[in-house]
């Protein structure tokens, strides 16, 4: 049977604290889902994460969550190549060549710079700057075909396939441009208590978010304190009642259920019992995560063991690239 290649696909995540219920359903779940169908190449991006300050055991710590956190959700090191990014120095040293490809002009051009330049404003460093360029690194090392990409990542995947585009042009086909990969519309999760706004993991109210590592008796108290409306009914009208359909759709995809029979089960209820069975619902499924990654995080030699072999698989990979690269560029190599 003729071996048909599966086309790469390249995400990356940054090591930062917290991830909600609406980051596993957005971000989580897709790498769970994609890795049957594609080339997957996964990063945790601690090279990214420094060009704001870390606390140095922080970042080692959350490292190592995140990695035990997508493993207990399913992402499977032997279907993917899962890594960290500072373990492959091709990185790096791709970034550099590409930085003489990317005009500065262009970089402070870029809106998550320029937000990033007023909320880190007495550390405006490089690498705040070159953040675009490190990713396109990352893309362009796998020969990348697919980037799932949300809104705040487009603009970096498009200057990704300028500079590639851009190098192309000059050396001849060198680089894969990588194409979007619109994820199917999912669930969009909302604030708990300002349900017109997204669940966001930096809001500075933590009744807002439900985070992956909170406990039971946590996640029931979030809910009980929802934002919902004076109307008493268990019904869907994202319009008029924001908080009550935030909660349904939170209740239907944690429990199984469709938005429909989720009303009929309802109805008639007062918000309490409603309140309190999407509490449960979201408990029920966070728990085995969380034991799950309790369990990985106790056996640092297996996540060790993730974090070599994926850098091995990724090395190998990234190494072709960089050496045409260097190739290419005139950088005299010794044949080896
Ligand atoms: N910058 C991305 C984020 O914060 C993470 C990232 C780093 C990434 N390198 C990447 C995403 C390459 C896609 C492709 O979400």
């Amino acid at each position: 049977m003729e071996e048909v290649k599966r086309k790469v696909l390249y995400s990356a995540v940054q090591p930062s604290g917290i991830l909600t219920i609406g980051n596993y359903l957005g971000a989580i779940k897709n790498w769970v889902d994609l890795q049957n169908d594609y080339d997957c190449f996964y990063a945790i991006a601690n090279m990214h994460a420094i060009t704001v300050r870390q606390d140095p055991a922080t970042l080692r710590q959350r490292t190592l969550e995140l990695l035990a956190l997508y493993v207990a959700c399913g992402v499977d090191p032997e279907k993917c190549t899962l890594y960290l990014q500072s373990h492959v120095s091709a990185h790096a040293e791709l970034q550099w060549v590409l930085n003489t490809f990317t005009y500065v002009g262009e970089m402070e051009r870029m809106t998550q710079y320029k937000s990033k330049c007023l909320a880190h404003a007495d550390n405006i460093n490089m690498g705040l700057m070159d953040y675009p360029v490190l990713m396109a690194a990352d893309i362009l090392l796998y020969q990348a075909d697919l980037v799932p990409v949300g809104a705040d990542q487009k603009q970096h995947l498009e200057i990704t396939r300028d500079i590639a585009s851009r190098f192309n042009g000059i050396y001849g086909n060198t680089f894969t441009v990588p194409e979007p990969y619109i994820l199917k519309a999912g669930a969009k999760i909302n604030s708990l208590q300002e349900p017109d706004k997204k669940m966001s993991k930096s809001d500075p109210n933590p009744n807002a978010f439900i985070s992956m590592a909170d406990d039971k008796d946590t996640v029931m108290r979030k809910f009980k304190r929802a934002v919902t409306d004076s109307e008493a009914c268990v019904r869907f009208d994202e319009v008029a009642k924001p908080g009550v359909s935030n909660l349904l759709t939170i209740y239907s995809i944690f429990a199984g259920k469709t938005i429909a029979e989720a009303e009929k089960e309802f109805e008639g209820n007062g918000y309490g019992d409603f309140k309190a069975a999407v509490g449960e619902a979201v408990a029920d499924k966070l728990a085995p995560i969380q034991a799950e990654q309790k369990r990985l995080l106790a056996d640092k030699g297996y996540l060790n063991g993730i974090l070599a072999s994926g850098a091995e698989k990724a090395f190998r990979a990234a190494r072709k690239t960089l050496s045409k690269v260097y190739r290419k560029i005139g950088f005299y190599q010794l044949d080896r």
